[in-house]
C-alpha cells in the first residue's frame, strides 16, 4: 500500500466532528482491493454459499474468495468442505462451474481424481505407462488442500488463514441479538440471484446497516419514520432495526419491526418479525463488482402458498433493485476528487458504517497494508 493511502487511513480514524468516511481509494484502487483479499478477506469468517444449492452428495461448487480460487463440496456423510480448488499435479483449476462430480472430482488435464473428501485416489501413469506411483511421490499428501469451513445453518462460511477465532465465538454477538429464532422450523423458501453489482463490496453492507436512506429510497414499500430506527455496534457485529409496537404489516409490506445484522466482513442475516428471515450472500469479485444473492426463509413452520411466496419474491426483488441503484451511484461519485476524503457520516444513523469502515481500516493497516 502506498504512504499515501497510509495517510489518508490514518486521518480516517481519526477523532473528526462529524466523521468522515473511508477515502475514495478505498473502493476503487486495485492495490487497496489486493491488500483487502490478503488482509480482511483471509484472516476473517467470510460468508462463500448456501448449503441449500448443494444438497446431494456430490455437489460442488467453485467460488473465488481473497482472490483465491475454492470450490464446495458436499460429501458421502452430507457435511459441506472447502477446499483450494486447485489440483495437486500442475496446479489447474479443477471444477470450473457448480454441478455434481458424482463420486470423483476428475482433473481434466490428466485425469487426476479426488474424492469428495480430498483425498488423491487415482494419478494415472504418473510413473509410467500403468503407473500410478513414483520414486519420492506420496500419494497421501497430496490431497486437496482444505480451507477452513465452518456451517452455520444454511450459510457456509471459510476462514482463508485459517487464524480466526472459532466461529461460536467470532459470531457470537450476532448470535446474541438475533434472538429466539426457532431454528428447527426454519424453511429455505426461494434464492433470487442478482447477479452482477457495478459497486465495491463495502457499499452494499454500509447499505444494510444505515437506516438513514429507507423512508426516502424505500417510500413506496414503507412508511415508517427514521424516528423509528437505531444503529447496532456490537464487535463484529453491526447493524440497523426498527422496532415497532405491535406488527401492523403484511408480507406485502416492510412495515414490521425489523433488524439487519451483518457479520463482518461480508455477511448480512434481515430478521423481520414475526416470521422472515432474509440472507445475503455477497461475493466481492473486484474493486468495482461483486455478486448478490439472497435467500428467503420463513420461521416457525408456517406454510405460504406458491402465489404468497411469488409476492415476497417480487417486493424484495425490487426493494433491492432501488439499494443496488444507490450503491452503483456511490460507486460511480467515487471517480470525482470530491470523494477522496471520503464524504461525511451522520453521527446518529451512521455511526455503525463507521464501525464498519474502522473494521476494514485496521484490518488493512494491521495485516498486509505494507
Ligand atoms: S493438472 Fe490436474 S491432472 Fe494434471
Ligand atoms: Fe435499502
Amino acid at each position: 500500500m502506498t504512504s499515501d493511502m497510509q495517510t489518508l487511513l490514518e486521518s480516517f480514524l481519526e477523532e473528526t466532528e462529524p466523521r468522515r468516511g473511508l477515502p475514495a481509494a478505498a473502493y476503487r484502487d486495485q492495490e487497496f482491493w489486493n491488500v483487502e483479499c490478503r488482509s480482511v478477506f483471509a484472516r476473517n469468517w467470510v460468508c462463500i454459499g448456501f448449503a441449500h444449492e448443494m444438497k446431494e452428495a456430490g455437489d460442488a461448487v467453485p467460488v473465488t474468495v481473497a482472490g483465491q480460487p475454492l470450490l464446495m463440496v458436499r460429501n458421502g456423510a452430507g457435511e459441506i468442505n472447502a477446499f483450494h480448488n486447485v489440483c495437486r499435479h500442475r496446479c489447474l483449476t479443477l471444477v470450473d462451474k457448480p454441478g455434481n462430480v458424482g463420486k470423483l472430482i476428475r482433473c481434466p488435464y490428466h485425469a487426476w481424481a479426488y474424492d469428495l473428501n480430498g483425498t488423491l485416489r487415482a494419478s494415472p501413469h504418473f510413473g509410467g505407462a500403468g503407473q500410478q506411483e513414483a520414486k519420492g511421490f506420496d500419494r497421501s499428501r497430496n490431497g486437496l488442500a482444505p480451507v477452513r469451513t465452518h456451517v452455520w445453518q444454511d450459510w457456509i462460511f471459510v476462514n482463508v488463514n485459517g487464524e480466526a477465532s472459532p466461529f461460536e465465538d467470532y459470531a457470537g454477538s450476532l448470535m446474541e441479538r438475533l434472538g429466539g429464532v426457532d431454528w428447527q422450523n426454519v424453511d429455505c423458501i426461494g434464492t433470487l440471484d442478482f447477479g452482477e453489482i457495478s459497486t465495491n463490496w463495502k457499499f452494499i453492507m454500509e447499505n444494510f446497516i444505515e437506516p438513514y436512506h429507507v423512508q426516502f429510497v424505500h417510500s413506496s414499500t414503507t412508511d415508517q419514520p427514521l424516528s423509528d430506527h437505531y444503529t447496532i455496534i456490537d464487535g463484529n457485529c453491526m447493524g440497523s432495526a426498527v422496532d415497532l409496537d405491535e406488527e401492523v404489516g403484511t408480507s406485502g409490506s416492510l412495515a414490521v419491526s425489523s433488524r439487519y445484522l451483518a457479520l463482518y466482513p461480508n455477511f448480512i442475516l434481515g430478521r423481520y418479525f414475526p416470521d422472515q428471515l432474509g440472507v445475503y450472500l455477497n461475493i466481492p469479485t473486484g474493486p468495482g463488482t461483486m455478486n448478490q444473492k439472497r435467500g428467503l426463509y420463513m420461521t416457525g413452520g408456517r406454510q405460504l402458498g406458491s402465489g404468497e411466496i411469488e409476492g415476497l419474491k417480487r417486493l424484495w426483488w425490487d426493494v433491492h433493485k432501488e439499494d443496488h441503484e444507490m450503491v452503483e451511484r456511490l460507486q460511480a461519485g467515487r471517480a470525482s476528487p470530491v470523494s477522496d476524503t471520503g464524504g461525511i457520516l451522520s453521527p446518529v444513523w451512521e455511526d455503525s458504517v463507521h464501525a464498519f469502515q474502522s473494521l476494514v481500516a485496521r484490518d488493512v493497516i494491521g495485516h498486509g497494508g505494507h
